[in-house]
């Protein structure tokens, strides 16, 4: 089979680097790309927004099979394009991916369809939400409406930060149009998990629970990322908590999906918050997590590439998938500065060296090369990702590979996994 990937990511070199394990694959085509995933991959310099042109490579070079990484060609309908052409996509289409792109509608439709969520109101005129914020009490949650990134989300521990956010979002409009609605939302508390799946629309497979580290400092403070670390599995889903997922979020979201009129068929991720009372929802994702993705994919045994043409031929009801025992940790390192500015084009030395240590893989996000040279292109630069017995193992494994792994302004979280230790 000929498979195109779209992204560039460490979530699209993770997906690179297990296709290429797949008997079922001769080439692999990568657009945009990145110098890791050239490794395994011909990089294509089409953008990944770029519908048309990825439609006329994938019908011209008669891919098989395109697996789409990030949220916005999703929601732009390239899996839409796709189908209409009778080309095989794997992800979900537009009307289907407004599960992640709005906010709004993701909260209406759990409501309704009495799926756990924090408690929440909706506003699209300022002074309502103003007046309404001065009755709730602090911590409380505010949420722009559309994609923003992984930014458009604030925990506000006081009604002057609420109001200050308020402000940003629907005056100053940081987010644009994204802005136009606002979540005001209760403040759960508890421990956060990420539990994807595989659907068909019809037969949900959940995969292994893996844990996200979205905050930019240790002990999870600080501004929120895209995912500063993972690991996987969690500890704290049990084969009791992830029955209860499958049955009271998974299985109600993609048939809600369905009785809507939307159809799901591709990876749903539920951010779950652990609290007393249970788990709820934070939010819904149409495609895979980064970087909880680099971490669930090096301890999946199955071949992915049959679950994504399960997906997409409606069988995956004769489909299982199988995980290694072992544990997985993945850092990432990210540039001095992010998620605010950061500086690019500084070079990487390590990379060779790096691949002696056994059960790591070293996935390239924000990465380039430079005159042969691989340079920093982005906010999270790589995820060093170790499989280990335990987690305690990985981790050991994940934070001595970094060692030999360094960039001018090269930051990273130094807690990943330290919680499940
Ligand atoms: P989201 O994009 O909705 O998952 O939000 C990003 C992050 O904000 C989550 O991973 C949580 O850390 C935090 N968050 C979102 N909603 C809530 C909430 N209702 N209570 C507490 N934290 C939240
Ligand atoms: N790691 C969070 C996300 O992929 O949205």
């Amino acid at each position: 089979m000929k498979i195109l990937i779209i992204g560039s990511g460490g979530r699209e070199h993770a997906i690179a680097w297990k296709i290429a394990q797949s008997p079922r694959v001769k080439k692999i085509f990568c657009a945009p790309g990145n110098p890791g995933i050239a490794e395994v991959a011909e990089c294509v310099d089409i953008d990944a927004d770029n519908i048309e042109d990825l439609f006329y490579f994938a019908s011209k070079q008669k891919i098989d099979l395109t697996v789409v990484g990030p949220e916005d060609p999703l929601l732009a309908g390239i899996v839409d394009k796709f189908k209409d052409g009778k080309l095989n996509i794997f992800g979900p289409s537009k009307r289907a991916s407004i599960i992640e792109g709005s906010k709004v509608f993701a909260k209406n439709i759990m409501r309704k369809h009495g799926i756990p969520t924090a408690d929440f109101r909706v506003f699209e005129d300022i002074k309502k939400a103003e007046k309404y914020l001065e009755k709730c009490s602090v911590p409380i949650v505010l949420k722009a409406d559309g994609l923003a990134k992984g930014k458009g989300v604030f925990v506000c521990k006081t009604l002057e930060e609420a109001q200050e956010h308020l402000q940003e979002i629907m005056v100053e409009k940081i987010f644009g149009s994204a802005g136009d609605k606002v979540v005001i939302e209760e403040c759960l508390q508890g421990e956060e998990v990420s539990i994807l799946a595989i659907t068909d629309g019809q037969t949900i497979i959940p995969f292994s629970s893996a844990r996200d580290h979205k905050a930019i400092y240790d002990g999870n403070k600080g501004p929120n990322t895209g995912g500063m670390g993972a690991y996987s599995p969690s500890p704290l889903i049990t084969n009791d908590l992830q029955l209860y997922i499958e049955e009271n979020v998974l299985v109600p979201i993609v048939h809600a999906m369905k009785r809507e009129n939307r159809p799901y068929n591709g990876i749903i991720y539920a951010g779950l918050m652990i609290t007393n009372a249970g788990p709820k929802v934070l939010e819904f994702n149409a495609r895979f997590g980064d970087p909880e993705t680099q971490a669930l994919l090096v301890r999946m045994k199955s071949d992915l590439v049959s679950l994504f043409m399960a997906a997409i031929n409606n069988s995956l009801d004769k489909a299982e998938i199988e995980w290694y025992d072992s544990h997985s940790v993945c850092v990432v390192l990210a540039s001095k500065g992010y998620p605010g500015r950061y500086k690019k084009g500084l070079p990487i030395s390590g990379l060779q060296s790096v691949k002696a240590f056994k059960n790591v893989q070293v996935f390239h996000a924000g990465t380039a090369k430079d005159n042969g040279n691989i340079v920093t292109s982005g906010g999270r630069v790589l995820g060093v990702t170790a499989l280990g017995k335990d987690v305690s193992e990985a981790r050991t494994i994940a934070y001595s590979a970094i060692n030999s792994l360094t960039f001018e302004g090269m930051y990273y979280r130094k807690d990943i996994g330290i919680n499940a230790s």
